[in-house]
């Protein structure tokens, strides 16, 4: 008898969770879906089932389920990730409060496997996913010693109120989501600013790339963007290698990968674009180039649906890979 509780399910991530699930066939005889006292009583329809929503309470979280994948925010991450965990559930969660915790895994299961110090899995930030996706065939092939990442990050990342700024901004709405319009705009701010004048945003894929590639030693920068697109996020990486290599080596390290997709003939225009990654597994790269101003250093253009391997995806791969190891 396997049990899975899906908290934050009538979230934009949530609902892509309950997706996965089906589209990894993950086996389960009890499948529970949590979100917020507004939504409790609301039905929705899985694999020709319907389920009611039920509020989630510190009761709720001390039932017993096998497994438990959240995307409701932080703070009820933060709140009811250990009281699953207590009551014996494997945990794996969206949010980013867990990740850089020292006894917490951030796990992708193409780069990484859970220790299990603790029995809550952190599922990464979406673009930082997508990015270390692409860096670790080059890190396992030249060494990465640096990377420069300038993103364009999508508002679904933003959740169902980033998507309304972007609408509704459209009609003339002032933003309620972000501290300025979307709509016509990029902001170049995601989540909070620190003192340093970075954002928490660029924080942690600055972090969270070295713990995922488990190398302190490699230079991460980044500057994050919001862009006015629904889905999907693009990540301009600027890489230096441990040596050197040609443009074709780099190509070919990508080539030999079935989770990432090479899209590079510029002569075609062909490249990328987020529109080509939505509701795609795959990570897409292009736009391969070498960086004349540094030795060894290449420009590459990353593109990723943020809902699927930047968050969903990921969180059910992670689960999927659990339940085949038990
Ligand atoms: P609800 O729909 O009831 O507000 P999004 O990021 O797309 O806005 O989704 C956030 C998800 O997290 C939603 O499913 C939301 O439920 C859920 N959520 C927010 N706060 C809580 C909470 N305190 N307990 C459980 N779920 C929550």
């Amino acid at each position: 008898m396997v049990s899975v509780a899906v908290v934050g399910a009538t979230g934009v991530v949530g609902s892509k969770l309950i997706e996965m699930l089906e589209r990894y066939e993950i086996k389960y005889d009890e499948l529970v879906l949590f979100a917020s006292k507004r939504s409790a009583g609301k039905e929705i329809e899985v694999g020709g089932e319907t389920y009611t929503i039920r509020e989630l309470t510190e009761e709720a979280a001390k039932e017993k389920y096998d497994y438990v994948v959240m995307s409701a925010g932080g703070s009820t991450s933060e709140k009811f990730a250990p009281l699953f965990e207590e009551s014996g559930a494997i945990v794996i969660d969206n949010s980013s409060f867990w990740r850089m915790k020292e006894d917490i895994d951030l796990i992708v299961p193409e780069i990484n496997k859970p220790k299990f110090k603790r029995n809550i899995i952190a599922n990464p930030n979406c673009s930082t996913i997508q990015s270390v996706v692409a860096l670790q065939p080059l890190q396992k092939k030249f060494g990465v010693e640096r990377v420069h990442y300038a993103t364009y990050q999508s508002v679904s990342g933003s959740g169902e109120g980033g998507i309304r700024d972007l609408e509704e901004g459209a009609k003339g709405a002032e933003p309620t989501t972000y501290p300025r319009p979307i709509h016509n705009n990029v902001l170049p701010h995601i989540d909070d600013f620190l003192d340093d004048g970075y954002t928490k945003e660029e924080k942690k894929m600055i972090d969270e790339t070295k713990k995922i590639l488990e190398d302190d030693s490699i230079e991460v920068t980044a500057t994050c963007v919001r862009v006015p697109i629904i889905s999907s996020h693009a990540v301009q990486m600027n890489v230096t290698l441990g040596r050197e290599a040609s443009v074709e080596e780099v190509k070919q390290s990508f080539e030999d990968h079935p989770h990432i997709v090479l899209m590079d003939n510029p002569s075609e225009n062909e490249y990328p674009t987020p529109l080509d990654a939505a509701d795609r597994p795959e990570i897409f790269v292009g736009r391969i180039r070498r960086d004349p101003t540094l030795p060894n250093t290449f420009h590459v253009w990353c593109v990723g649906d943020n809902l699927l391997k930047g968050a969903a995806q990921n969180t059910v791969q992670i689960l999927k890979s659990i339940m085949d190891d038990k």
